[in-house]
C-alpha cells in the first residue's frame, strides 16, 4: 500500500530527534508540505534536509498558553491544516518519592497538556480539510512501570483523551487516534536518561524490558502515516498497540 499525501499540510512535534524526525521524514516523502516543531534548534536543519516543503520551527511545549501561536504559525506558512502528530515526549525514571510538582507539572504538561493544547487549536483546521490527529501515546500506559509513574500517567492520559476527543467529535468531519509503541531505538532509549534510579528492584524493570528487539522509528513511523491517511477511514478514537508482543501476555 503506497501512502500519498500530495497537497496535504502535517505538523510533527518532536521532529528533530527520533519517532518524531521519522515521521516527518515519510510524511515528507510521501508528498506532504511538514511543519516541524521541536524545543531543539536542530529541528531547523532537519526541516532543511527534507528540502523546501518543509519548515522548522522552535518552541518549547511546556509553554501551554503558546501552542496556538504554533498551530497559527503551521497555517501562515502553509495555507492549511491536514494532520496533527503530537509525537514530543519527554521520559525519566525516578522514585515515587523523588518526584517533585515540578517534575511532575513539566512531564505531565509536555506528554499531555500540549497534546491537548495543539489539537484545540488546529482542530477548527482539521475540520475545514477532514484531516486527522495522531497522539503518540505508550505501551506505558496500558501497562503499569515502575519507576515511571507521572510518564505511565501521562501516556494513559494520552490514550484516555484520545478516546474522548474522538466521541466530542463522533459527527464531525475530523478522525483522532493513538499509535502506542513499546520499546524504539531512538535517543530516548539510548542516553542516560532513561535509567533505573539507585536502589531499584530490577525484577519490577526486566517484565517490560520486552521478549523482542526493540523497533525502528520508522517502522512505527508508518504506522502513524496509516492512521492519518485516507487508507484508514473507519479508524476513530482508536489505540493501535505496535509494541512487538510486549501486551500480548
Ligand atoms: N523510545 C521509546 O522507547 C518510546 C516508547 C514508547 C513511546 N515513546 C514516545 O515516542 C515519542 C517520541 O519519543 P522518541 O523515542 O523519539 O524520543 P526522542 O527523545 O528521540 O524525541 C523526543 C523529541 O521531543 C522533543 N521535546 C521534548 N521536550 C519538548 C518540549 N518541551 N517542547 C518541544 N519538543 C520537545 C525532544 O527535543 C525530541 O526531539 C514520545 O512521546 C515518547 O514518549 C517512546
Amino acid at each position: 500500500m503506497k501512502l500519498d499525501f500530495t497537497g496535504k499540510v502535517v505538523l510533527v512535534t518532536g521532529a528533530a530527534s527520533g519517532l518524531g524526525k521519522a515521521t516527518a521524514t515519510a510524511f515528507s516523502a510521501a508528498g506532504a508540505s511538514v511543519f516541524l516543531v521541536d524545543v531543539q534548534e536542530g529541528v531547523q536543519a532537519v526541516a532543511s534536509e527534507l528540502g523546501p516543503k518543509a519548515a522548522g520551527h522552535v518552541a518549547d511545549l511546556s509553554q501551554l498558553d503558546k501552542c496556538a501561536d504554533i498551530v497559527a504559525a503551521a497555517v501562515a506558512r502553509f495555507g492549511q491544516l491536514d494532520v496533527l502528530c503530537n509525537v514530543a515526549g519527554v521520559a525519566w525514571m525516578d522514585h515515587v518519592a523523588n518526584v517533585t510538582p515540578q517534575r511532575w507539572h513539566k512531564l505531565i504538561d509536555i506528554n499531555l497538556g500540549a497534546l491537548f493544547f495543539l489539537s484545540q487549536a488546529a482542530l477548527p483546521h482539521l475540520l475545514e480539510r477532514n484531516g486527522a490527529i495522531v497522539n503518540v501515546a505508550s505501551s506505558a500506559g496500558t501497562q503499569g512501570q515502575a519507576y515511571m509513574v507521572p510518564y505511565s500517567a501521562s501516556k494513559a492520559g494520552v490514550i484516555g483523551m484520545t478516546k474522548a476527543m474522538a466521541m466530542e467529535f463522533m459527527h464531525k468531519p475530523v478522525r483522532i487516534n493513538a499509535v502506542a509503541p513499546a520499546g524504539m531505538k531512538t535517543p530516548m532509549t539510548a542516553g542516560g536518561v532513561v535509567v533505573p534510579p539507585e536502589g531499584a528492584e530490577m525484577d519490577l524493570i526486566v517484565r517490560y524490558h520486552g521478549f523482542r528487539e526493540m523497533a525502528e522509528p520508522e517502522s512505527i513511523a508508518n504506522m502513524i502515516l496509516f492512521a492519518a491517511s485516507d487508507a484508514a477511514p473507519n479508524l476513530h478514537g482508536s489505540c493501535l498497540g505496535v509494541d512487538q508482543g510486549q501486551l500480548a501476555g
